[in-house]
């Protein structure tokens, strides 16, 4: 993908989203540049789909980027060919040593051109993940701007032509305040650090990557719910004092993010969309006709020219719930690779279902459920507790698609979300349909209305020791080598991602 210079954003930007939108309209047929749009693929799941799987799925839908949020080898490995460009994310707990430009020129070379090595085509690195925010978790990476520098000269210094580093941030980093797009700015916290970190952009003239979350921000800002979606339905508009009326967070926030980079010196630079997205499950607004309908909206609509990527793949029932149950619900597609709704990834606006995994194997045709036994309450519900520590029963959270299940059914639904998740065993040693004799495994379906009682896939891809390669094993290091394959070891962990969220 060529970078493609934008025309710099002045007081007003010139070249706002709003304003493409009316460029595209009147030069639709005309428009040369358009946007590309790929997608994220987390894997935090008890069961993956095989990686070669997951790359045909994206090849027959015609996706060409992808971000992947650790560097696990087998995944990297599946991507040879460079039909797929990879956008690698070094995850934030590694932001702290990559500092030492010698741990960075050894992760770049171990994480980066052994694969390029291998033709997988990495385009970006993702230095960290929305290290300053804080609106899903407590820590901070205050130090993101080093790594990035620390990144940025590596490869500058090792000769990776076309590598670029970049880090993604999240609406929060804006002005929390801000009422029109032109007078938005860097929140005044962040201030110093996103100037800085504009500047290292300006270095290599990187592309500012910025996250969104359309149904949380209209929520946090105290919007109409319409505002959310891009389908111009919004009665409630935010007209700017240069005249562009805007109708959706969307064009909101990427103007918004224009001017503040504006702002701090560096208006050229290209702004995309690292992730956005609209989860289906696990609170009020999160279905998948919201997700449908928000999709058909600006991000995928023919002649834009935003580069846009979606969030996420597939669902993820092992993602961090600190902001709700939504947040495992985040996939295009069921972690089995059923799509859950019509979407066109080529963004030519076409009424289609995305196509169907191929080659999954689903466990055998069993669930657990409740036996009903409820003289002991408080046992009952201990059990339905355990259950939900490891099997994902957030659709039965409030506002989910299990949320009215009689008691019954409800303590069944958590059992067999463990009962699932632990792959159904029913081995001697690992009874996994016991619950202290509350449970019993049955072959007819139990899913009851629109809540579907999920089975899972056959677990056909181990998950790797957590990003590492077997590589390393083999070589005997000493001494300080040794301390440094324990930091390596650090950086490569197979962290959580952005929104996970
Ligand atoms: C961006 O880089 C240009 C030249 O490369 C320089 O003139 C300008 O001051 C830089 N801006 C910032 C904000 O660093
Ligand atoms: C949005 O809808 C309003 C009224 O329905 C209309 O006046 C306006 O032109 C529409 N804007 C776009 C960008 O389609
Ligand atoms: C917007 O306004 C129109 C006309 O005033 C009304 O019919 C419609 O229900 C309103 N839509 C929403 C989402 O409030
Ligand atoms: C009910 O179950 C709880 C938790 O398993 C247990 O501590 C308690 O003794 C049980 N009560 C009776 C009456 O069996
Ligand atoms: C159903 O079970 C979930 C846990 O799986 C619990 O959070 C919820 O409150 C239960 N709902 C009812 C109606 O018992």
């Amino acid at each position: 993908m060529v970078l493609r210079k934008q025309k710099p954003p002045r007081d007003p930007p010139i070249f706002s989203a709003a304003a493409f939108r009316v460029i595209s309209i009147l030069l639709l047929s005309s428009s040369s540049v358009e946007g590309i749009i790929g997608i994220s693929w987390g894997r935090q799941t008890t069961h993956r789909l095989i990686p070669s799987m997951v790359v045909d799925l994206l090849l027959q839908n015609g996706i060409r980027h992808v971000k992947l949020f650790s560097p696990s080898d087998n995944v990297l490995r599946a991507f040879a060919g460079g039909e797929i460009a990879v956008t690698m994310t070094l995850p934030n707990e590694g932001l702290y040593n990559i500092g030492y430009p010698d741990l960075a020129a050894y992760w770049l070379q171990t994480r980066i051109r052994a694969y390029q090595d291998l033709n997988v085509n990495i385009k970006y690195l993702y230095v960290g993940s929305e290290p300053f925010s804080t609106y899903y978790r407590k820590k901070m990476y205050i130090n993101a701007n080093e790594a990035l520098r620390s990144i940025q000269d590596a490869i500058e210094a090792n000769g990776y032509k076309d590598l670029v580093a970049t880090t993604p941030h999240f609406t929060d980093m804006l002005a929390p305040d801000i009422r029109k797009p032109s007078e938005a700015d860097f929140h005044p916290d962040w201030k110093s650090k996103m100037v800085e970190f504009v500047g290292l952009l300006n270095r290599t003239n990187a592309p500012f990557v910025m996250d969104m979350f359309p149904m949380y921000s209209v929520s946090q800002m105290g919007w109409d719910t319409e505002f959310a979606f891009v389908d111009n339905k919004s009665n409630f508009t935010i007209v700017d004092d240069n005249g562009l009326v805007y109708t959706n967070v969307f064009e909101f926030f990427y103007d918004s993010f224009l001017t503040a980079i504006a702002k701090a010196g560096a208006p050229h630079l290209k702004l995309i969309v690292g992730q956005v997205g609209w989860p289906t499950d696990g609170y009020p607004e999160a279905t998948t006709a919201n997700a449908e309908r928000f999709f058909r909206g600006t991000p995928l609509r023919p002649g834009i020219s935003i580069d846009v990527f979606i969030y996420s793949l597939a669902d993820e029932n092992l993602n961090k719930l600190t902001l709700g149950g939504f947040q495992r619900h985040w996939g295009v597609y069921r972690s089995d690779g059923d799509p859950k709704y019509k979407i066109d990834f080529t963004g030519k606006g076409r009424d289609i279902f995305p196509t169907t995994a191929k080659g999954v194997v689903m466990m055998p045709k069993r669930w657990c459920v409740f036996n009903g036994d409820k003289r002991n309450l408080t046992k009952v519900k201990k059990e339905v507790e355990d259950a939900c520590m490891m099997g994902d029963c957030t659709p039965s959270w409030p506002g989910g698609s299990c949320d009215n299940l009689d008691f019954d059914t409800n303590v069944s639904y958590a059992f067999n979300r463990y009962f699932q998740a632990m792959a159904q065993s029913i081995d001697d040693k690992s009874i996994t349909c016991d619950f202290k004799g509350l449970g019993k495994v049955v072959v007819k379906d139990p899913s009851v209305g629109s809540c579907r009682f999920p089975m899972e896939i056959l677990s056909a891809e181990m998950a790797d020791s957590n990003g590492l390669t077997n590589g390393e094993d083999g070589e005997r290091r000493r001494g300080f080598f040794g301390l440094f394959l324990l930091i390596i070891f650090v950086l490569e962990l197979n962290w959580g991602h952005g929104f996970v969220l």
